[in-house]
């Protein structure tokens, strides 16, 4: 029955492979679109508690970088990725996780803060990770705030990452105001790495982290909506009741530059992990666990 139509004498569509049948293409035909399906997707993940998404979320990076170890990670700063990097750095110390290939690139870094200074990016990640793995210095990139022409060293940034075959895993916070990066609300949604202006409230966000009486800076470099969307795969992780609103408007709410991280609809692979305490503004979350505890095989890979 096989070759049906044609031993019939019926002519084949000129598109047919001598050997393929109907049912061949149909079943081709079928597995692209299961393969856009899976390209397309956000996926919001509740986690009993911080530590348990960020061991979540710690898994997801190890396993890329044992598939690929010359992956390109993509690198957030804040408390929120601090429990990530902990479990990471475990995993390199016990269990032999190797960065030694991998590359690295950070959101961003303050204008005016020099690599030594507490506050900066570039101290934040030393501390935090770069000193307990094992990546090669010369392989990690955070933006020059001590730049003296701030769009020519952001124009050399995005073409690393260009360089470096783009990034393969992009971690993310989420500011209160629903910033990604410091991507602040009313950012152009195509936007690439440039100067940006700090809000008040973000400002007064991360005043926690500079010392007291030191004025936290204006001005950033941040890599923009655009770079970020280009991300091949993207965890942003939200933790506590002080994150809820910014949360449930980017992911329930309409895609709008007044909520950056709501850009993330249009990222072909975006995962949202979140503590309970984060879920708690979200309106169904009955059905993102369902989603989660149903996960086909093919996805969970
Ligand atoms: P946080 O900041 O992790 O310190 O809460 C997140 C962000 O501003 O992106």
């Amino acid at each position: 029955m096989h070759s049906g139509a044609a031993s019939q004498g019926h002519p084949r569509a000129s598109w047919l492979g001598p050997r393929q049948t109907m049912l061949e293409v149909f079943i081709a035909l079928l597995s692209c679109v299961v393969r856009c399906i899976r390209a397309f997707v956000m996926e919001v993940i509740i986690q009993p508690s911080q530590e348990a998404a960020s061991l979540l979320a710690a898994k997801m990076i190890a396993s890329l970088v044992r598939r690929k170890p010359a992956a390109v990670l993509g690198l957030a700063t804040g408390s929120t990725p601090l429990g990530l990097y902990r479990e990471l750095a475990r995993m390199h110390r016990e269990e032999g996780l190797d960065f030694q290939r991998a590359t690295t690139f950070n959101l961003d870094e303050y204008v005016g803060l020099a690599p030594g200074h507490p506050a900066s990016y570039h101290h934040f990640m030393r501390e935090n990770l770069f000193r307990h793995i094992n990546v090669a210095p010369e392989n990690t990139h955070i933006p020059d705030g001590l730049s003296c022409d701030i769009p020519a060293t952001c124009e050399a940034y995005e073409a690393s990452i260009r360089a470096a075959g783009g990034i393969d895993l992009q971690i993310l916070g989420i500011g209160s105001d629903g910033h990604i990066g410091f991507n602040e609300p009313a950012s152009s949604l195509a936007s690439r790495t440039r100067i940006k202006t700090l809000t008040p409230r973000t400002r007064a966000d991360n005043a926690p982290f500079f010392a007291q009486g030191e004025e936290v800076p204006h001005h950033v470099i941040t890599m923009g909506i655009g770079t970020i969307l280009e991300t091949r795969q993207v965890l942003l992780l939200g933790f506590g009741l002080k994150k809820a609103e910014a949360l449930a408007a980017a992911i329930e709410g309409p895609v709008s530059p007044m909520v950056p991280a709501s850009a993330l609809h249009f990222h072909p692979r975006a995962h949202v992990i979140l503590d309970e305490a984060a879920a708690t503004r979200l309106e169904r979350t009955d059905y993102y666990r369902h989603v989660f505890d149903n996960k086909p095989v093919w996805q969970k890979q």
